[in-house]
């Protein structure tokens, strides 16, 4: 496989759709290969509706297991559709998150633990990771105070989250940024959005030298 597959990652408000609306102009000015930018959970028509499903309000008897295997099967269906053909035509594939999310907020925030939410993604995946994972940092109560505040009163049923729940869930991305610190780099997201863009351009130009005029 030819392409390159990034993701961004981080907890809610960290700023990650910002960021990758901002850059990917630049990036698209200057990359030699064609980016396509996509996001989960959702990506693909099966994979929106799933994502629907998830997110729902209205489902709050929802089964902790149920919601992994719900975002493992996006998971698969966005791999297949989306991510997996464009990498096959040489492209940047850029995931506004993927397999750490369930990881982190699944494994770390409902607490099924990280082993068990592995496996079920380890079956949707089939080994096709990131190259690069840019990872959002920012305190939970700044990514939760953007979003209130910025989207008043339409959270979704895993935003809804008490403090705990979110803190668990950076945790857990601290825990797997320091397992692979080659793959997962650390920008600063508790900074000003136009910095924040310029420290990801940074980041990923830096990682790709080859891949950008
Ligand atoms: N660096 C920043 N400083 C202040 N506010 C920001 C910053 N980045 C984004 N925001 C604002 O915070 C809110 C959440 O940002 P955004 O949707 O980009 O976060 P996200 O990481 O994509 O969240 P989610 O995981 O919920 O999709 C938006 O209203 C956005 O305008
Ligand atoms: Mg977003």
């Amino acid at each position: 496989m030819s392409g390159v597959f990034i993701s961004f990652e981080g907890p809610d408000g960290a700023g990650k759709t910002t960021a990758l609306n901002a850059v990917l102009p630049e990036l698209q000015k200057r990359a030699k290969k064609e980016i396509v930018a996509t996001r989960e959970p959702g990506g693909s028509p099966i994979a929106e509706k799933i994502r629907d499903l998830i997110l729902d309000v209205k489902n709050l008897e929802m089964d902790d297991r149920t919601e992994a295997l719900l975002y493992a099967a996006q998971r698969r269906q966005h791999l297949i559709d989306i991510i997996l053909p464009n990498l096959e035509a040489d492209k940047i594939v850029i995931s506004d998150r993927f397999v750490d999310s369930s990881i982190a907020y699944q494994g770390g925030g409902r607490q099924i633990g990280v082993d068990a939410v592995t496996s079920i993604n380890d079956f949707a995946i089939e080994g096709t990771m990131p190259e690069l994972t840019v990872y959002f940092d920012v305190p939970s109560e700044v990514g939760l105070d953007r979003i209130k505040s910025n989207r008043s009163g339409t959270e979704d049923r895993l935003e809804k989250e008490k403090i705990e729940f979110h803190q668990r869930v950076r945790d857990t991305y601290m825990k797997l940024q320091e397992q692979s610190p080659d793959r997962i780099q650390v920008i600063n997201a508790n900074q000003d959005t136009l910095q924040v863009a310029q420290d990801v351009l940074e980041l990923i130009i830096t990682k790709f030298p080859n891949l950008f005029n």
